[in-house]
């Protein structure tokens, strides 16, 4: 084997190692233990440890959004179900973010700005009037991160 050669076959195992720790860290980050609330431990490189803390981030968040919609919106709303109010599941691809916090902020006001959307689910509901939410915005993002995650 000339050297060339040598570098060569060389460059290749690299490659696939990168490869294979890249497919390894896919597979771990979904391997967080939502359950028991703990990421499982950091083995590879390090940005695998900054993905966690960002994801342990998301949870609090998602768990901050779960417990506003059990407060606020489990009365009329189900993620997989219609209630009083239509299910929700998958509603951040449905609908643009902006339209979501506007519906939930006041979906009257939204309405009788003639909104088609509003307007059309609002008939189809028979009429039903939404409550006006008066969340900061943290509190929104909450909510919306959960409702993203559609579980
Ligand atoms: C009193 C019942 C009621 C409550 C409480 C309620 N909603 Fe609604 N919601 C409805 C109804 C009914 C509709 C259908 C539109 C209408 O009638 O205004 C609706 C529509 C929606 C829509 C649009 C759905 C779609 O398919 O486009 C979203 C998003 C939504 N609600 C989110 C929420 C969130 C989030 C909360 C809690 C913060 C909440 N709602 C609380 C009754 C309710």
């Amino acid at each position: 084997m000339n050297d060339l050669s040598k570098i060569s076959t060389l460059l290749i195992f690299i490659f696939f190692g990168l490869i294979s720790v890249m497919l390894a860290e896919v597979k771990l980050l979904k391997e967080i233990d939502i359950e028991n609330n703990q990421p499982k431990p950091p083995v590879f490189v390090c940005g695998t440890c900054i993905q966690i803390s960002i994801n342990r981030q998301k949870l609090e968040h998602v768990k901050a959004g779960i417990e506003i919609f059990e407060n606020n919106c489990s009365v009329c709303h189900s993620i997989h179900e219609q209630v009083v109010g239509p299910a929700l599941k998958n509603i951040t691809t449905r609908r643009e973010k902006k339209w979501i916090i506007q519906m939930i902020s006041n979906s009257q006001k939204l309405i009788k700005s003639g909104d088609t959307a509003a307007v059309k689910l609002y008939t189809k509901y028979g009429k039903t009037e939404m409550p006006a939410f008066d969340f900061t915005k943290e509190e929104m993002n909450s909510l919306i991160e959960y409702l993203d995650l559609s579980i």
